[in-house]
């Protein structure tokens, strides 16, 4: 049910879980100070307790209400490129509760850069908010997808579509004497360049290193996954990949499969409609019992595709490389 902001704000004042927007894919929010708020965004999206929140802040004086310290590389990171789509994980303030942090001594805090969101913190104080969907589902990017998800039971800010419409880099930081790991937890719309750039007041030399699964608790094998199954080419289609799919796929589906195809394609205007265009060609795949087959484009294992290689990987079921 799609509610105005007012409403949404007092909903979260009274212990509420409320899908929220931001510039990166919609959130499902709670007060951090209330238990029984942040035990129903677990129970809502049927996610499991291992799995940590991240906290969302509207201003940097909030940062010592969530975080006991923090290096002054990762301070860099945040004085740059915050607001934005950039969760840093820090060491947690002692009154975070371990059920926001799966235990661990770290808490992810992001600053969200949409004036909805920042309203509702400013009213509320730091939210916890993982994405708004199913727990291994795809993410929304709309307030439809939102009540779509979860049958119009939960309430929804609709702020438009998200401008950046995947999640945010999630990096964790080791300040050393002569050198800053940065470790990329999650890839995302940040890459190592703006990272750079944002680091380059400090003279340390800059390691990047990807955590892999292991960091992240949430980063399973298979996330973000559409309804329909999702095939990816991993080269250009021919009739020849064509055939070796159909002999793949034959013996399971009768019908063939939709080709989802992107025109022109820039990492940023793909990312933008990647859920709402994932969502789309699932919806026609499911209606005839078949399957998405998605031609990667030439250049698809560059490195400005490493956050969408990476959710696209997550949420396909198979790829023919
Ligand atoms: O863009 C985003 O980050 C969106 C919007 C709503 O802000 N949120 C989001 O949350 O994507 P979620 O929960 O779907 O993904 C957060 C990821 C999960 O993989 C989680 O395991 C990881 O960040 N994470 C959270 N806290 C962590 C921590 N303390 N240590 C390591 N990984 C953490
Ligand atoms: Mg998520």
């Amino acid at each position: 049910m799609i509610v105005p902001v007012r409403e949404a704000s007092h909903l979260l004042q009274q212990g509420q879980v409320v899908a929220i927007p931001t510039e990166t894919v919609y959130g499902l929010a709670a007060r951090i100070d209330n238990i029984d708020a942040i035990k129903k965004i677990f129970s809502t999206k049927a996610r499991p307790f291992f799995d940590p929140l991240i906290v969302h802040i509207s201003n940097f004086s909030q940062l010592t209400q969530v975080t006991e310290s923090i290096s002054e590389s990762a301070n860099l990171l945040a004085k740059n490129l915050w607001p934005g789509p950039l969760t840093l994980i820090l060491k947690k303030h002692h009154s975070i509760s371990d059920l926001i942090t799966a235990g661990l001594p770290d808490v992810g805090v992001r600053f969200p850069k949409h004036a909805l969101a920042q309203e509702l913190i400013n009213d509320n104080g730091p939210l916890a908010a993982p994405s708004a969907n199913k727990f291994g589902k795809t993410s929304p990017t709309q307030a439809q997808h939102v009540e779509n998800e979860f049958q119009g039971q939960v309430a929804v800010v609709d702020g438009g579509n998200c401008n950046v419409g995947i999640e945010s880099t999630v990096l964790k930081i080791e300040e050393l004497p002569d050198k800053v790991n940065v470790i990329i937890v999650r890839p995302g719309s940040y890459g190592e360049q703006e990272i750079r750039v944002a680091l380059s007041s400090q003279k340390k030399e800059i390691h990047f290193i990807r955590s892999g699964s292991l960091a992240a608790p949430g980063q399973l094998e298979n996330h973000y996954q559409p309804d329909a199954p999702l095939v990816l080419s991993g080269s250009p289609w021919t009739p020849k990949t064509h055939q070796n799919i159909e002999h793949q796929l034959q013996k399971k589906y009768s019908t063939p499969p939709v080709f989802w195809k992107w025109e022109a394609p820039s990492p940023e205007l793909v990312a933008r409609r990647l859920y709402a265009s994932m969502r789309e060609h699932s919806v026609l795949a499911a209606k005839s019992n078949t399957y998405i087959y998605l031609e990667t484009p030439l250049g698809f294992q560059d490195k400005a595709w490493e956050a969408l290689r990476d959710r696209l990987n997550k949420a396909s079921s198979l790829s023919l490389d």
